[in-house]
C-alpha cells in the first residue's frame, strides 16, 4: 500500500492547515505537509503514551541516543550526545542560538530564494537580514556569499549564515566541496553558520547528504524528524554544536529544552529508531511523484520550467512563460483551484515560480496539472 496513496475525499478529512486553509474546492499542495499515513511504530507508541496517561515532562535522552544512531546508520556521522539539547522545534533552536551567536544584533545572511519563513524567524529575534541569491542552478553561489559575509563582518559587527542543507525550495543537496568552502570562507570572515539539516533525511539516492558538522567544527545544526516523518503536529526538534561550538551550546538555557514535548519526543524517538522501511518507501514515493510530473509537465505545461530536485518532496517551477501575471500561485489557487507556495515569497529570485508540494498521492498531483492545464488554455485563447 502507498504511504502517499490516499484519496481526495480520505485527505480531506485531515484537520492540519494545508487542508483547511484554502476552500473544499482547492487541491492544497502549498504548505510542507505530507499526505501520508504514518510509521505504524509511531502510531502504537503515540497510541499506548495516551492510553497509559503516560503524558507528562519530556525525558529526552533516548531521543537524543536515536538520532545519533540515526545519523551514523544513514550519513556515516558521529555525534556526540553531549553536543546536543533539545528544542520545541527546528526554528525555535535556530532562533534561540542565533540570539547567543548574535547577542547584541548583528546581520543574519539567507539564500535568495529560502525556505519562507526564515525572513520571519529572523524579524522575530530582531536581527538585521541579507540575501545572497543562489546560482542559476540552484546552488550556492560561493563568491556572493563571501562577498556578503566580508560586508557584514565590516564594521566588526557578528553575523550569522542560516544554510539551508538540503535547499528548500529548489530542493539541491550542497556538496562536500561546496560546504568545505562555505566553512573556510566563514572561518576567513568570521562568520558563524547554523545549519538547517530539516530535509536530510528526505535525500534521494542520487545524491549525497553531507552534514555541515563533519565540514566545520563551529557550526551548528538544527534537525528533526518532523518533515521527513510528517511529524510537525508534535513539536520537538534538536540543536547539535561542532566540536568548537561547545561554548554557544551552554549558553542555551534549559528552559529552552524544557519546552519540547514529551509525546513528540517519543514519536520521533521511535520514527528514529523503528521508521527506516517506511522512509525508504516514502523516498520511493516521492522519487515516483517527482517523476510522474516531470511525465505531466512535458505532456501538459512544456512552457514551465523546473529541475528535478535531488532532496525534499517539493518541486521549484519556473512558470514565467505561463504569463500568469506576477503572482502566478494567487492566480492558480483563484482560477484553477490549486494552492501552490508563491515564488516571491521565497525571495526577489522566485518571483515567477511556485513551490509544489509532491508528498501526496499521485492522483492528486494529476489533477492539480490536469486543472492547470485547462486555465492556461482558456487563459491563452
Ligand atoms: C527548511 C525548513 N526548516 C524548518 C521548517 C520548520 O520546522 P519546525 O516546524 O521544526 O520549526 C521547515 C518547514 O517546512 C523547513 O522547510
Amino acid at each position: 500500500m502507498l504511504i502517499l496513496g490516499a484519496d481526495l475525499a480520505t485527505n480531506r478529512r485531515r484537520t492540519s492547515v494545508k487542508w483547511r486553509a484554502f476552500p473544499e474546492d482547492v487541491l492544497p499542495l502549498w504548505v510542507a505537509e505530507m499526505d501520508a499515513t504514518l510509521p505504524p511504530a509511531v502510531v502504537e507508541e503515540v497510541h499506548d503514551l495516551l492510553t497509559r496517561g503516560d503524558t507528562g515532562y519530556a525525558w529526552p535522552g533516548e531521543y537524543v541516543a536515536a538520532f545519533t544512531e540515526f545519523a551514523a546508520d544513514l550519513w556515516d556521522w558521529s555525534v556526540d550526545p553531549v553536543q546536543c539539547r533539545t528544542v520545541t522545534d527546528v526554528m525555535v533552536g535556530i532562533e534561540e542560538m542565533t540570539r547567543i551567536l548574535l547577542p547584541d544584533g548583528g546581520r543574519v545572511i539567507i539564500d535568495d530564494p529560502v525556505y519562507d519563513a526564515f525572513p520571519l524567524h529572523i524579524e522575530n529575534i530582531r536581527r538585521d537580514t541579507a540575501r545572497v541569491p543562489l546560482t542559476a542552478e540552484g546552488r550556492l553561489d560561493l563568491h556572493q556569499l563571501e562577498r556578503a559575509f566580508a560586508e557584514a563582518r565590516a564594521d566588526g559587527s557578528p553575523a550569522v549564515y542560516w544554510l539551508c542543507n538540503p535547499q528548500n525550495p529548489t530542493g539541491t543537496v550542497p556538496t562536500k566541496n561546496e560546504l568545505t568552502a562555505l566553512a573556510e570562507i566563514a572561518h576567513r570572515t568570521g562568520v558563524r553558520v547554523v545549519s538547517d539539516e530539516i530535509h536530510a533525511p528526505l535525500v534521494d539516492v542520487h545524491a549525497d547528504f553531507v552534514p555541515y558538522l563533519t565540514v566545520d567544527p563551529r557550526g551548528i545544526t538544527a534537525t528533526s524528524p518532523s518533515k521527513s516523518f510528517n511529524l510537525a503536529g508534535l513539536k520537538a526538534g534538536l540543536v547539535v554544536a561542532g566540536e568548537e561550538a561547545s561554548d554557544a551550546l551552554a549558553a542555551l538555557h534549559p528552559v529552552v529544552s524544557y519546552a519540547a514535548s514529551h509525546v513528540a519526543i517519543r514519536a520521533h524517538t521511535v520514527a528514529y529508531r523503528e521508521g527506516r522501511d517506511w522512509l525508504e518507501q516514502v523516498r520511493a514515493e516521492i522519487r515516483d511523484n517527482r517523476a510522474l510530473l516531470g511525465d505531466l509537465l512535458a505532456e501538459h505545461l512544456p512552457k514551465a520550467r523546473w529541475r528535478e530536485p535531488q532532496a525534499t518532496y517539493l518541486a521549484w517551477i519556473n512558470l514565467t512563460h505561463l504569463r500568469l501575471g506576477s503572482q502566478p500561485a494567487r492566480t492558480l489557487a483563484k482560477r484553477a483551484r490549486v494552492a501552490l507556495g508563491e515564488g516571491a515569497n521565497y525571495g526577489p529570485s522566485g518571483q515567477g515560480y511556485v513551490r509544489m508540494n509532491l508528498a501526496t498521492s499521485p492522483e492528486i498531483i494529476r489533477e492539480a496539472i490536469s486543472r492547470i492545464d485547462d486555465l492556461v488554455d482558456d487563459w491563452q485563447e
